[in-house]
């Protein structure tokens, strides 16, 4: 009995364990159907054109996701996304979402379609030539690795497809140390020529939450 019982307990400790360890990676894909309407019946996740960029989360932590406060959870290959009405994650549940690790879903919101990707992630690699957005506590010094708590990250000079049929162009994201440059083209696979070109001063703000939550912009290159 007391054997099981300490059993039991290293299972459950380990579990606890594990899940603190976790990383939940977002992935976006460009919408490839009319909006609003039905949702593609096989939605496509594949890199290339159609892939826009990524979002780690870090599980169990009040994260924004989907323009609400999220905490993400996972058990075995399932992802629950358990929304709340109030930004610190400490009021009411809102709603419960389950999602399959590494499934491609899609959605039609307001006139807006989106393809995406959730996955649980053991470890977590950052890619390189990416610009990376950070939300990260503790000291405000810019190192994030143990603390952050989602790394908002775009490859640059990658050519990105938006929009369906006659409303698409593209897109294209370059940074150096203080600025960030996204580059409209007039049509998909960066081509057509620029037509709008917006400059964006890289963020360092510390505690931009009056309250442990610091913020960076960093040019991965
Ligand atoms: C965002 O939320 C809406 C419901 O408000 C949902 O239909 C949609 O699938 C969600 N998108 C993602 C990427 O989870
Ligand atoms: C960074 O890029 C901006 C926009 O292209 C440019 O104006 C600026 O001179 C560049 N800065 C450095 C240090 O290269």
């Amino acid at each position: 009995m007391n054997i099981l019982k300490s059993l039991l307990f290293s299972i459950l400790s380990i579990s606890l364990l594990k899940s603190t360890s976790s990383y939940i990676l977002y992935e976006q894909y460009n919408y490839m159907g009319i909006c609003p309407g039905e949702p593609p019946v096989n939605p496509q996740c594949e890199m290339g054109e159609n892939y826009f960029g990524a979002i780690l989360y870090q599980e169990s932590q009040c994260v924004t996701y989907n323009l609400t406060s999220v905490i993400f959870t996972t058990k075995q290959d399932t992802i629950f996304e358990t929304i709340y009405d109030d930004s610190s994650c400490k009021g009411n549940i809102f709603n419960i979402v389950e999602h399959t690790s590494g499934s491609c879903e899609s959605s039609c919101v307001l006139g807006y379609g989106n393809t995406f990707k959730l996955s649980i992630l053991e470890n977590y690699e950052v890619p390189s030539d990416t610009y990376l957005s950070v939300t990260y506590s503790g000291e405000c010094n810019g190192d994030f690795d143990k603390d952050f708590l989602q790394i908002d990250y775009q490859y640059v000079d990658k050519c990105t497809n938006i929009g369906f049929g006659i409303y698409s162009n593209s897109q294209s994201v370059s940074c150096n140390k203080t600025t960030t440059t996204v580059s409209t083209f007039s049509k998909p696979g960066c081509t057509g020529g620029i037509y709008h070109e917006s400059h964006y001063e890289n963020q360092d703000n510390c505690k931009f939450d009056g309250g442990s939550l610091n913020y960076i912009d960093i040019c991965n290159i």
